[in-house]
């Protein structure tokens, strides 16, 4: 239970992200559209150290992060009027452990579903029994959810739970 939370849970997010990073860029070259990344690939790991080393992926076209590097725009996801700075279809987006900082999910999904025309890849937020009932709050308190991964080519439900082992989400996408 500690191993997964604190070990093969991260470990494993780091290299579907990396993955996911690859096929999104692909993905959006084919798509002929520009690549939104959420999440600044710089920084925001547990250890801030490790991202800036060894950093999970590249940043996107844009990339939005609330307290990202110079390169990236810093916006809160959950501030619906931002996302007006971006018009419909206009991006591939992916996202990496940010949707987690959602106050309310279905807002910042219904934009995230509006920005990418249906193109939205996700490599899911932490997992672990440990993590999910405790320990996400030595990450962060505005940290609400985990969310699982996600890609618009295969799935047609964005899922996740609210953390403290809360109600799961479920979400059309
Ligand atoms: C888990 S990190 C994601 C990037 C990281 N390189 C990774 O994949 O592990 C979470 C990021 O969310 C950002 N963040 C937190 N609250 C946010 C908000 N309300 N809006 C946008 N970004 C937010 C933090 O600055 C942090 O960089």
């Amino acid at each position: 239970m500690v191993l997964r939370s604190i070990l093969i849970s991260p470990v494993a997010r780091y290299f579907r992200t990396k993955r996911m990073f690859f096929e999104a860029s692909e993905y959006a070259k084919q798509k002929e559209k520009p690549l939104m990344m959420i999440g600044d690939p710089c920084s925001g790991n547990y250890f801030h150290f490790m991202s800036s080393m060894f950093p999970n992926s590249e940043h996107g076209d844009v990339t939005i992060d609330l307290y990202g590097c110079q390169e990236c725009n810093r916006m809160d996801i959950n501030d619906i009027d931002s996302w007006k700075l971006f018009d419909d279809d206009s991006f591939v987006v992916m996202e990496t452990g940010v949707l987690g900082f959602s106050e309310d999910i279905e807002r910042v999904i219904t934009q995230i579903k509006r920005v990418s025309g249906g193109d939205f890849l996700s490599a899911g937020g932490n997992k672990g029994l440990l993590w999910e009932m405790l320990l996400y709050k030595t990450y962060s308190k505005k940290l609400n959810y985990t969310m699982n991964p996600f890609d618009s080519r295969k799935h047609r439900h964005y899922t996740g739970r609210k953390l403290g082992r809360k109600e799961k989400v479920k979400l059309e996408f």
